[in-house]
């Protein structure tokens, strides 16, 4: 069985409209570049309703509504179910000329929580103080056309930020290759980000958000369920709190955050979940394929170099599905460049279990 097609549209046609329109934010992780495997994969098991139950950047969620199915985006953080609501769920909203002209201007009121808790910390006084006033704007708006104002402002905060990631901070001028993103003010990165956003916008089948800890997803079940988990790297740690705390803080401008204020980034505490441990990580996984197990099949990612190792996850899913089949993904798939694939040498895999 393929997949219900909204529009008849086919597996390389939803990826390469996918390339082509879903705004590319650094998230550790991303699955863009599998992208095409995905959608292969997804049209082959086909089914009307998906959910990606860890969506991060949004990519794969919004691939599957490009493919037709009704989505649901999970993932515990909400700045990925701001970039969802903006590209997924939205099916109409634009922002328009004025609604840029009106984020972009004076501000609404005299708030000033970037400009003074980031100062020496992130970005420079004028870009910090665009934050502060284009927030005064959007926290008057609602809805869909909220979360395109915000998933433009998270995307430009991203872009400006050498490397993408937020554990690194003060003077970052040796990070500064010329790079036009690192050129480009926050509010000129806003303006080309809305149009990024807007053009991301069509028209599918209905979707939603969830914002759920793995242990408490919504079991559906879901003809379609694509996992992709943060696994355990063999060094350093899985948390992508500690590394984009300023794109969470800012998508709802730290309200009812506790910053912990006596570290150099100002960062979010670290959520600890079965996910963050070593020690924890199995039962996490088993618990999470147990939570799936009367929806029709799982499809998970899977990197040469995780933890669990490729046994025990192939075990676990053995016991809540009778077919396991583990794909190696092609290299041609994963890194664009021949220099980026030998500068990684991580084999990709997916699980198909049903
Ligand atoms: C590997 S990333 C997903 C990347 C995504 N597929 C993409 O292409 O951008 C893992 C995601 O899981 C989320 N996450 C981590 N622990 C979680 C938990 N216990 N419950 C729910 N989400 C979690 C993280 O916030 C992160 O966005």
């Amino acid at each position: 069985m393929t997949a219900t097609l909204f529009d008849g549209t086919t597996a390389s046609q939803a990826s390469a409209l996918t390339a082509a329109f879903y705004p590319r934010i650094r998230y550790m992780g991303s699955k863009y570049a599998l992208v095409p495997h995905l959608a292969e994969v997804f049209a082959e098991v086909g089914g009307r309703t998906a959910l990606d139950a860890f969506s991060g950047s949004g990519v794969v969620s919004y691939l599957l509504k490009r493919q037709g199915f009704e989505v649901t985006a999970n993932d515990m953080l909400q700045f990925p179910g701001v970039l969802a609501s903006a590209t997924v769920v939205n099916n109409s909203e634009r922002l328009t000329a004025e609604d840029v002209e009106r984020i972009t201007g004076p501000a609404a009121d005299d708030r000033d929580f970037v400009a003074s808790t980031f100062d020496g910390v992130f970005y420079d006084a004028e870009d910090r103080a665009f934050l502060d006033s284009a927030w005064s704007h959007v926290a008057t708006m609602e809805g869909d056309r909220k979360a395109l104002a915000i998933s433009a402002l998270v995307l430009s905060a991203a872009r400006k930020q050498p490397r993408g990631v937020f554990t690194i901070t003060g003077d970052l001028s040796r990070y500064d290759d010329g790079r036009r993103d690192l050129r480009l003010s926050m509010r000129e990165h806003f303006i080309e980000h809305v149009e990024t956003y807007n053009d991301a916008v069509f028209e599918g089948p209905t979707a939603r958000v969830t914002m759920q800890e793995a242990s408490a997803m919504d079991s559906g079940p879901y003809d379609l369920v694509y996992l992709d988990p943060p696994y355990a790297p063999p060094s350093d740690d899985n948390c992508y709190i500690k590394r984009f705390h300023f794109l969470e803080g800012l998508s709802r401008y730290w309200q009812g955050d506790t910053l912990m204020l006596n570290t150099n980034s100002k960062k979010l505490p670290k959520p600890h979940t079965g996910y963050s441990h070593r020690h924890t990580i199995v039962e996490a996984f088993r618990d999470t394929f147990k939570r799936f197990s009367d929806s029709g099949a799982i499809v998970l990612s899977y990197g040469s170099n995780a933890l669990p190792d490729m046994e025990t996850i192939v075990s676990l899913l053995r016991e809540v599905k009778s077919d396991v089949e583990v794909r190696k993904i092609p290299h041609t798939y994963h890194y664009g460049t021949h220099k980026a694939v030998t500068r990684r040498s991580v084999d990709e895999y997916l699980f198909v279990a049903r």
